[in-house]
């Protein structure tokens, strides 16, 4: 069995990142709204397969692929298990595992994720299946009165958690703690971004120590230092970028292999640049590369548009998605490129 920090390296290889194709029912049918097309079983498949197929990207630029319940244990529309697509590309599959986030009792705007019943057991099914990383995502809302103390500290503790079980049944935690951008109001500053964040990854390092998890071999999936989407402030992209890199210094121990970041709301070119800002600004401890959702797929769904006669120029549009963010987790990617497409 390779070990637990192997793993997390081979997820944040250079030059590669990770695709999250975890979507719950509910916010796949809110993707597939967007082109009219109703939510099925054979549905959810065929995008997923459109997704995973798309040889070149899977070979060059992905490293693993978060996935649900349904897709791990799922076979291609031919019978090919998708596990047996992922052998193939040297991609590792990986599971979300926590069940969503739910109103936090006492307090109206905060959620609490939950998940933990049972989860034992469902890891060990989960790594019989081949998952070799896990991801759980604690939401941290902001607004007028959000996230309280408690708030944090609820979702970090549980992230920690979740992390130790991970972790006894020799799979990778991908920790996720997200504050959210594209909540409501998601009128936000920067500035304040930036404090909820710093305080957030702090409690969630503290936590992950008290609880004994390994640093070494878990992955920690952040969110970048923006205003909220609804924001009016003009940031550059070079602002994002340092402001999070100077967040990232302070509170993520060196042991820690790799670091992908949600794209949470962003555009795609948005989330792109950010990402290769970063790796320009200077010799980091840790490599920063990708675990988008959104910003790696828009492009290939709207392309796809539910048509089987559209899936290789939906695969063209997801390859050049994935290519753009492997070259910015090099800190090399430029505008240029993605107009000359
Ligand atoms: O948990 C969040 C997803 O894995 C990442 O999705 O990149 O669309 O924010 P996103």
């Amino acid at each position: 069995m390779q070990s637990l920090n192997a793993i997390a390296r081979k997820l944040v290889t250079r030059g590669k990142g990770i695709l999250a194709a975890d979507e719950s029912e509910g916010t796949i049918a809110k993707r597939f709204a967007v082109i009219g097309l109703p939510v099925t079983l054979e549905t959810r498949r065929d995008y997923r397969e459109m997704l995973f197929r798309s040889r070149e990207a899977m070979d060059k630029y992905i490293s693993g692929v978060i996935l649900t319940e349904e897709t791990l244990e799922q076979n291609a529309r031919d019978g090919t298990p998708f596990r047996q697509l992922f052998a193939d590309s040297g991609v590792i599959p990986g599971i979300k595992v926590d069940r969503g986030a739910f109103p936090m009792p006492g307090s109206a705007d905060e959620k609490i994720t939950e998940g933990l019943d049972g989860l034992r057991q469902r890891l060990k099914h989960y790594a019989d299946l081949g998952a070799g990383f896990a991801k759980w995502r604690g939401v941290i809302a902001v607004t007028d009165h959000a996230p309280s103390r408690n708030g944090i500290r609820a979702n970090a503790h549980v992230l920690a958690r979740y992390a130790t079980y991970c972790q006894e049944a020799g799979i990778v935690p991908v920790v996720e703690p997200e504050v959210l951008a594209d909540g409501e109001p998601g009128d936000h500053s920067i500035a304040r971004c930036e404090d909820i964040t710093t305080e957030t990854l702090e409690t969630v390092f503290s936590e992950l120590r008290l609880a004994g998890v390994d640093l070494s071999g878990m992955v920690l999936k952040p969110n970048m230092i923006t205003p909220g989407l609804r924001s009016r402030e003009q940031i550059s992209v070079e602002d994002v970028a340092q402001r999070t890199v100077n967040v990232l210094r302070a509170t993520v121990p060196a042991a820690v292999p790799g670091i992908a970041f949600l794209s949470g709301g962003q555009s795609d070119e948005e989330a792109t640049a950010h990402l290769s800002a970063m790796n320009q600004v200077g010799p980091l401890p840790w490599v920063l590369t990708f675990s988008y959702g959104r910003a790696l797929q828009s492009s290939a769904l709207l392309t796809w548009n539910g048509d089987p006669a559209n899936v290789a120029a939906a695969q063209a549009a997801f390859t050049h998605r994935a290519r753009m963010n492997a070259l910015a987790s090099l800190g090399e990617w430029r505008p240029e490129l993605d107009l000359a497409a």
